[in-house]
C-alpha cells in the first residue's frame, strides 16, 4: 500500500521549513563577509587548497556510497513472485575491500594535511617564506587589537598595515583572555594565549583591505573584535611608516581641534596615548606590558595604557575594534546633527550604548566637548 507523505497542510509545512532552512545557507554570502576561498597569498591558498581536498574527497565518498545505495535500491528491490535471495554470512573479499579503501582515503587527506599545517606552521617560516620580512606584534584586548611594530617605534590599533610581498611575522599577545588571530584572505586561526608567547607568518601577493576577525569567544563583545589588514604597495607603506612615526600635529592655538586636545588632556589621558601630547616614542602603551616573553602584565615600572594609542587617528578606518567604521567624511564638528551622522561623535556620545561593557568609562561628555574631540580626533593623519 502506497503512503501518502505529502498532504495539504503537512506539504505547506515541510516546503516552508525547507525554504527557512535554505536561509542559513544564503546567510553566509553577505557581500563583505571574507571567505577562506577568496585568498590573497599562498598561507591562505595552502589552507584552502586542503578545504577542496577534503571537499572533494568526501564527494568522491558520497556520491560513490549514495550511488550503491540508491543502484542496489532500485536494482534489487522486491517485485511480486520473486524467490529470497542468497543468504550469505561473511565474504573475506568485501570487507577487505571496505577496510583497505577507507584506510587508503583516510592515510592520504592524513598525508595532505599534515604537508599542509608543517607548510603554513611558524617553523616553516625560515625556509617557505621570500622576499622582505617585517614583524608585527598584536595584542589581543577585550576588545580591540594592538598593533605594534618594534622596528620603527609605531603602535596603532584596529588597522594593521603591512607592505605587499613581504613576510609577515606575527607575534600574538594577550595579557587578559584567549583570542584567536584570524583573517581569513590571509591565514588562518592561531591563539594569542595569556602568558604565552605564539607567533605565525603570512605573505600577502594582492594590494587591498582584508577583514580580520577574533575567532576565539572573549567575553560579550567578541563579535565587535575586528580589525583591518591593510595591504600596501612597498612605497605606499614606506610613506605609511614614516607618518606614523610623527608626533601628533598639535592644532594652532585657539581652534576647535585646540579645544579638543586641552579635552583629551583632561579626560582622556589616564587610559589613551598620543604621541606628542601624553605619550613619548617609543610609544607608551599597553604593549610595553606584554612586549616581553614571557609577557608581563603586572609590570608596574612600566606605563601600561588601558586604551589605544591615539596619535593617529585619524588615518584609522575602524573605531573600538570595528564596532563602528571610522566615516570621516561625515564629521564636520560644525554639523548641527553631528551625532547623527559622524560615528566618532556616536562614541564619544555613548560608549556603553554602541558596544556594552567596554572599558570607557568617562562621564557624559556635553556637545562642546564632543565637537573639540571630533575636530582634534580626525585631524590626527
Ligand atoms: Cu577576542 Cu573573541
Amino acid at each position: 500500500m502506497r503512503m501518502p507523505v505529502f498532504r495539504g497542510t503537512k506539504r505547506w509545512l515541510t516546503l516552508v521549513s525547507c525554504l527557512l532552512l535554505s536561509t542559513i545557507l544564503f546567510a553566509a554570502c553577505g557581500e563583505n563577509s571574507p571567505s577562506i576561498l577568496n585568498t590573497a597569498g599562498p598561507v591562505a591558498e595552502n589552507e584552502s587548497f586542503l578545504f577542496w581536498v577534503v571537499l572533494y574527497t568526501s564527494l568522491f565518498v558520497f556520491v560513490g556510497v549514495e550511488g550503491a545505495l540508491i543502484y542496489s535500491i532500485v536494482r534489487f528491490r522486491e517485485r511480486p513472485g520473486m524467490p529470497n535471495p542468497r543468504q550469505l554470512h561473511g565474504n573475506t573479499a568485501l570487507e577487505i575491500t571496505w577496510t583497505v579503501i577507507p584506510t587508503a582515503i583516510l592515510l592520504f587527506v592524513l598525508v595532505v594535511t599534515i604537508r599542509g599545517l608543517l607548510q603554513v606552521a611558524p617553523e616553516a617560516e625560515p625556509t617557505l617564506a621570500q622576499g622582505p620580512k617585517i614583524e608585527v606584534t598584536a595584542i589581543g584586548h577585550q576588545w580591540w587589537w594592538e598593533f605594534h611594530y618594534k622596528e620603527w617605534n609605531i603602535t596603532t590599533a584596529d588597522s594593521m598595515h603591512v607592505p605587499v610581498g613581504t613576510t609577515v611575522h606575527v607575534n600574538l599577545f594577550s595579557n587578559n583572555v584567549i583570542h584567536s588571530f584570524w583573517v581569513p584572505a590571509l591565514t588562518g586561526k592561531t591563539d594569542l594565549v595569556p602568558g604565552h608567547a605564539n607567533a605565525k607568518w603570512f605573505v600577502a601577493n594582492k594590494e587591498g583591505t582584508y577583514m580580520g576577525i577574533c575567532a576565539e569567544y572573549c567575553g560579550t563583545q567578541h563579535a565587535n573584535m575586528r580589525f583591518d589588514v591593510v595591504v600596501d604597495s612597498q612605497d605606499a607603506f614606506k610613506t605609511w611608516v614614516s607618518t606614523q612615526q610623527q608626533n601628533a600635529v598639535t592644532p594652532a592655538a585657539g581652534s576647535l581641534a585646540d579645544q579638543g586636545m586641552q579635552e583629551f588632556k583632561n579626560a582622556c589621558v589616564s587610559c589613551h596615548g598620543i604621541v606628542g601630547v601624553d605619550a613619548t616614542a617609543p610609544a607608551n602603551t599597553a604593549v610595553d606590558c606584554v612586549d616581553s616573553s614571557p609577557p608581563n602584565p603586572n609590570d608596574t615600572a612600566k606605563n601600561c595604557l588601558i586604551g589605544p594609542n591615539l596619535t593617529h587617528f585619524g588615518s584609522r578606518d575602524l573605531i573600538a575594534g570595528g564596532v563602528l567604521e571610522n566615516n570621516k567624511a561625515q564629521c564636520d564638528p560644525n554639523d548641527p546633527q553631528l551625532l547623527e551622522h559622524c560615528n566618532l561623535a556616536k562614541w564619544l556620545n555613548d560608549p556603553q550604548g554602541v558596544k556594552p561593557g567596554n572599558d570607557m568609562a568617562i562621564g557624559q561628555l556635553n556637545h562642546d566637548q564632543i565637537k573639540g574631540l571630533v575636530a582634534y580626533l580626525e585631524s590626527l593623519q
